[in-house]
């Protein structure tokens, strides 16, 4: 069965971000991360709730890649301030912060770790009744990650080097604001990194095992505007349009993995950033060229429609889907992004070490199971890893 599942509303173009002044809220804690969004917030968000009544108090410190502690710290400040509104201000980690905060907020008495872990394995669950204290809005400052609209939140066991992303319906933020005016600050290498994280999750999302067909028209149109764009919106970041297009292409590429799901792109990455806190959009694209290569005999015509979607020649299937990878590195090398080595730096000798546990890790990740090719032991995730490092293709 195929659905899709939303916030109750959307608002997306140049100037949404005024409609904080329009709803109903009285009392607003703002979620965010490092300095420049706390003084975007500062300067955007505040005054647009204080200035129609609202109370706010800001609650900025968000890490990149949010630990559990984070959880447990944003829970009592939330339980300290008593909003009636959640707002997630920020990229992938403030929001994901937010919406996991959220969660025990509204049920304080249960255990983080313990939850965050069941709820950030096997399959999607179902949640504690929330929404009886407050409600989520979320903005995202950067044009990837999606998170504004989908049902996961993913948080970092930091002694356990592990990733869990928690995945609910019942988190789904009521309310996303994707105004790409918050995005023109946003630095070329984020640009760049969270851009081709939008790309992965419209192209797993194409490709996944779950058959969701609005989901994969969403998908198509979102790698047509990553292609498209985001090497505008790399060398020439108040390109406003390019801007524009972008977020749009991370909102559709959101709506479409949120409903459908993704792939093993995401298992390697997810892994990479739990022992490496590798960024996640770095992550995936330096492994989605291998990821394509290996699922590719399970997936080829998936890919070639792909490639016939973005304009690229070729009669076969396999010559198309062949030219998508060579796509895919193309537009990496625009856009600046190293290969699985340079990224890794001062830790690829610790990775070349433990590559058994970090192939281990992305076996055990729950995207595994909507990978079009079945991956059968962490034998393969240690493959794809070794072809990433040494820029090993089949088909490219
Ligand atoms: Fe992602």
């Amino acid at each position: 069965m195929a659905w899709i599942r939303l916030p109750r509303e959307i608002a997306f173009g140049y100037g949404t971000i005024n409609h904080l002044a329009e709803m109903d809220m009285k009392r607003v804690a703002v979620i965010c991360g490092g300095a420049s969004t706390t003084r975007l917030a500062e300067e955007r968000i505040l005054p647009l709730l204080k200035g129609s009544g609202k109370e706010a108090e800001l609650m900025p410190g968000v890490r990149p890649e949010p630990p559990m502690r984070q959880v447990v710290e944003f829970k009592e400040r939330l339980l300290e301030f008593e909003p009636d509104w959640i707002l997630g201000f920020g990229g992938g980690s403030a929001i994901d912060l937010a919406k996991s905060a959220w969660v025990f907020y509204e049920q304080p008495e249960l255990p983080v770790e313990e939850k965050i872990k069941e709820w950030g394995t096997g399959p999607i669950h179902t949640l504690p009744p929330i929404r009886r204290k407050a409600r989520l809005v979320a903005i995202e400052t950067t044009s990837g990650t999606g998170t504004a609209v989908t049902r996961g939140s993913v948080i970092i066991d930091e002694v356990g080097k592990k990733k869990y992303p928690v995945r609910s319906y019942d988190i789904v933020p009521d309310v996303a604001i994707y105004d790409p005016e918050v995005c023109l600050a946003m630095p070329p290498h984020i640009t760049a990194n969270t851009g081709m994280d939008a790309l992965t999750h419209a192209i797993e999302a194409y490709v996944s095992t779950q058959d969701n067909a609005p989901a994969e028209w969403l998908a198509l149109r979102a790698i047509q505007y990553v292609f498209r764009y985001l090497p505008r919106a790399y060398a020439n970041p108040v390109d406003r349009e390019a801007r524009e297009k972008m977020h749009e292409a991370n909102l559709m590429a959101a709506i479409a993995f949120s409903n459908a799901s993704l792939g093993i792109t995401h298992a390697h990455a997810h892994s990479l950033g739990g022992h490496y806190r590798m960024p996640h959009g770095l992550a995936n694209a330096v492994m989605l060229p291998y990821v394509i290569d290996f699922n590719i005999p399970a997936a080829e015509a998936k890919y070639a429609e792909i490639a016939r979607f973005i304009g690229l020649g070729g009669l076969r299937d396999a010559d198309l889907a062949a030219g998508l990878i060579t796509e895919v590195l193309r537009l990496e090398k625009l856009v600046g992004i190293p290969g699985l080595k340079d990224a890794l730096g001062d830790d690829l000798d610790d990775f070349l070490t433990n590559l058994d546990s970090v192939a281990k890790d992305a076996f055990d990740d729950p995207t595994v199971a909507t990978n079009p090719r079945k991956v059968s032991s962490p034998a393969d995730t240690k493959a794809i890893y070794q072809n990433a490092l040494q820029g090993r293709l089949i088909h490219g």
